[in-house]
């Protein structure tokens, strides 16, 4: 095929047929736990049972035949005892004091993975209790001291404006709070690791997991090892949405410090509900907004306090908590704002990333409090989004000017247009006034910036490669990661399409530490931007190196390519291309004043929801969904529409099912059968639309996804159960009983104090 040809049917926009889909449903796809290394042990983790404390004694009880087990405690650690990421604090094992149940202590190995088991209950450990705080508030006081000098990880502040001269010229001023829970990212496989060692050639781990080289540096410096002796490599991976973002480091390193110890390959893989209590959640978080309005529903300055759950390290919680700072004003324009932001730290595993990180938490509040602007001042929450959409040239709260087009209000209008939002909410008041099934609309804007907060990427400083072979195949080379979004299909699609090539003549290398650059942490809604473009320069490298060699012309077949590449590399030997990421000459950040240019792009986003409140069930149901995007360039159609599929339905389960209930620190229905998640059977017709504008900063224009669809369906479905039934909730998990709870106490309270008439 001529590249004259190819251009006419693009690979990028086409759905081409997913990389490794053909493993994955034969069956051939090999995860961590279809690995098997001859000699293998299976390792296990002793974990505290209590929420903070000193270890006083470890007892090895009886009936166990210990001379069989491997046994390694915080002492066997060769380099540093902990998980290194951002401070450090988070110890590998426990040595002297736990800070939450299920901390890991102490581990074990054996080679019959069925008698782990009864010696794990066996081995018993002996605390001094310390008082330990469970919730924001309490961490808050400071009355108990569990973290640094004052409980706070990271705090950020923001301000934009004079704040204090708006409150007089206010019309009103609109007040609340807001807050979500904790989730569990349930993805389908478990956290899962084998690692074995070798005295001369280090440490090599296999696992499931998003960022090969976060434990790369994890495990450099837990056993002291330079660079090149250690080894990670991802394997296919089932699912992670974060929750195999920081949270592998922990696992590798358990795994590996058994093989060490044994000299023999160790395997750990977690079972549910191990995972479930021991690992990483989503931030619970609290915002409060107070909101200075004009008569006219123009925001005129306000003040957000937004505050993040922890947990009792510090792990990644200050770049959640950035995210969500900068996600809390929505895509609105404030011309004054302060927004307070801090992480605190309670005795509980500590949170961490989860597709939005941080985002979701905040958007919620603000498109809550949007409606409730809306009716203070007696507007629609239409009108009022309307009147507040940020523009072209006018900044964020950040202070960055948004360059590109946005068309906000086209969102809106199309939004409302494909759910039919007028007709239906006219209906719903009609016949909501009989029988116990009340329906309602709602509908939430917000934004999600693409690519590491601020300076991030200019550190992060992404390094891609690109491989062609003597026979014309072509290879990727990224340490970014494939966990089900398809960034191997939409890698390979962008460098086909730079070199001209078929979409089959491109494959990805398997991501290992020895094989693949860094080209960064598979994360924020990043690598379709910024590593697809690095992607799509390198792949022109290639092209340019043929070229300019005179080895091939302008346009070319693939069998010209491949004679080109095999003469090339006799010639000269390999044929490989790389390109480093080159932080735009535009962006501007000021980290100590949080100012600034956040994020290259964003994706921006209208979202409505209709659903149905049985008031004989107290269930709430999500009848129908339309999720509108503005994602820049959709590389991949039936992808893009999975991606904002899952995310909504994930986000459905944020909203309306997935609740984490805590006792003393810790997660006690880490099952399956209580914890519960939406299943198809739950999900209404999820309706995927995008709009295309074109962006600067993307291979092919193209910004993030993956998170954003995870920003908006709940706060639109909240708005929604308002509309159909005028209760105000602003929490969720929003459960059954809580409508229960608040319909019975309304029912009891002839002055119905959840009337949402009541007005400044
Ligand atoms: Mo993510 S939540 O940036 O893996």
């Amino acid at each position: 095929m001529t590249l004259a040809k190819l251009q006419e049917h693009h690979i990028v926009g086409a759905p081409v047929p997913r990389k490794e889909g053909r493993d994955k449903v034969t069956g051939a796809a090999r995860y961590v736990d279809d690995m098997v290394l001859p000699g293998m042990l299976y390792g296990a983790t002793v974990r505290s049972t209590i929420a903070r404390g000193k270890i006083r004694k470890i007892t090895y009880g009886p009936g166990i035949p210990w001379e069989e087990f491997v046994t390694v405690t915080a002492k066997d650690i060769p380099g540093k005892n902990c998980i290194a990421l951002i401070l450090d604090d988070q110890p590998c094992l426990a040595e002297e004091t736990v800070n939450h149940p299920e901390e890991p202590t102490l581990l074990l190995a054996h080679a019959d993975r069925h008698k782990l088991r009864k010696a794990v209950e066996a081995i018993s450990i002996e605390y001094e209790p310390l008082p330990a705080v469970h919730t924001m508030a309490e961490s808050e006081q400071q009355s108990t001291i569990i973290w640094g000098s004052d409980n706070i990880f990271k705090s950020y502040l923001i301000e934009k404006g004079d704040v204090e001269a708006v409150w007089k010229e206010a019309a009103y001023i609109v007040e609340g709070e807001y807050s979500t829970g904790a989730q569990e990212q349930l993805y389908i496989e478990n956290n899962g690791v084998i690692a074995s060692f070798d005295r001369e050639k280090g440490v090599t781990v296999w696992g499931s997991l998003q960022c090969p080289y976060y434990v790369h540096k994890a495990l450099m410096a837990l056993c002291g090892l330079p660079e090149e002796k250690v080894r990670v490599v991802q394997m296919e991976t089932g699912g992670a949405f974060g929750g195999k973002e920081e949270f592998p480091s922990m696992i590798a390193a358990h795994a590996t410090l058994l093989a060490i110890k044994s000299g023999r390959p160790v395997k750990i893989v977690y079972d549910r509900m191990e995972d479930m209590a021991a690992t990483t959640k989503r931030h619970p978080s609290r915002t409060r907004h107070r909101t200075a309005v004009g008569k006219d529903g123009k925001i005129l300055g306000g003040e957000i306090e937004f505050t993040i759950d922890g947990g009792a390290y510090s792990t990644l919680s200050s770049v959640v908590l950035s995210r969500g700072t900068i996600h809390a004003g929505g895509p609105y324009y404030w011309p004054s704002v302060r927004i307070r932001a801090k992480a605190v730290a309670t005795n509980s595993p500590p949170h961490g990333a989860f597709r939005g990180f941080g985002a979701p938490q905040s958007l919620f509040a603000m498109e809550r409090h949007m409606d409730r602007i809306a009716q203070v001042v007696g507007t629609s929450p239409i009108e009022v989004r309307g009147r507040n959409f940020l523009k072209p040239g006018q900044t964020t709260t950040t202070q960055q000017t948004i360059r590109e087009e946005i068309g906000l209000d086209h969102l809106l209008s199309r939004a409302l247009k494909l759910s039919d939002y007028h007709a239906k909410k006219a209906r719903f008041a009609r016949e909501n006034k009989y029988g116990v099934l009340k329906k309602g609309i709602g509908i939430a804007a917000f934004l999600h910036g693409a690519g590491f907060t601020g300076s991030g990427e200019r550190y992060l400083n992404s390094l891609v490669g690109v491989q062609a072979g003597a026979d014309g195949s072509v290879r990727v080379l990224v340490s970014s990661a494939e966990f089900g979004q398809g960034t191997n299909t939409v890698l390979c699609q962008i460098a086909a399409e730079a070199l001209g090539l078929p979409y089959e003549n491109v494959v990805i290398a398997q991501p290992d530490t020895t094989v693949v650059p860094n080209s960064g942490p598979t994360v924020a809604s990043r690598t379709a931007m910024i590593v697809g473009k690095l992607v799509q320069s390198a792949a022109i490298s290639i092209r340019q190196t043929l070229t300019k060699t005179g080895l091939l012309g302008d346009e070319y077949t693939p069998e010209q390519f491949r004679v080109a590449c095999r003469e090339y590399i006799a010639a000269h030997g390999p044929l490989k291309a790389y390109a480093r990421y080159e932080a735009p000459a535009d962006i501007y950040w000021d980290d100590e004043h949080y100012r600034g240019e956040a994020y290259a792009a964003f994706a921006w986003a209208v979202y409505v929801a209709e659903v149905t409140v049985d008031l004989a069930t107290y269930s709430v149901t999500v009848d129908d969904f339309v999720a509108l995007q503005e994602v820049g360039k959709v590389l991949h159609p039936v992808l893009a529409a999975g991606q904002i599929t899952g995310g909504v339905a994930q986000a459905i389960g944020f909203a309306l099912y997935e609740k984490v209930v805590w006792q003393n620190g810790r997660m006690v229905n880490n099952q399956m059968t209580n914890y519960i998640m939406p299943t198809s059977a739950d999900l209404p017709p999820i309706r995927v639309f995008f709009e295309e504008i074109g962006n600067v900063h993307g291979a092919h224009g193209a910004k993030g996804i993956g998170e954003l669809p995870m920003d908006g369906p709940a706060p639109a479905i909240l708005n929604a159960v308002e509309d159909a039934i005028g209760v105000r909730f602003n929490s969720i998990p929003l459960l059954p009983e809580d409508l229960f709870e608040a319909l019975s106490a309304q029912s009891l309270d002839s002055k119905a104090s959840f009337s949402t008439r009541e007005i400044r």
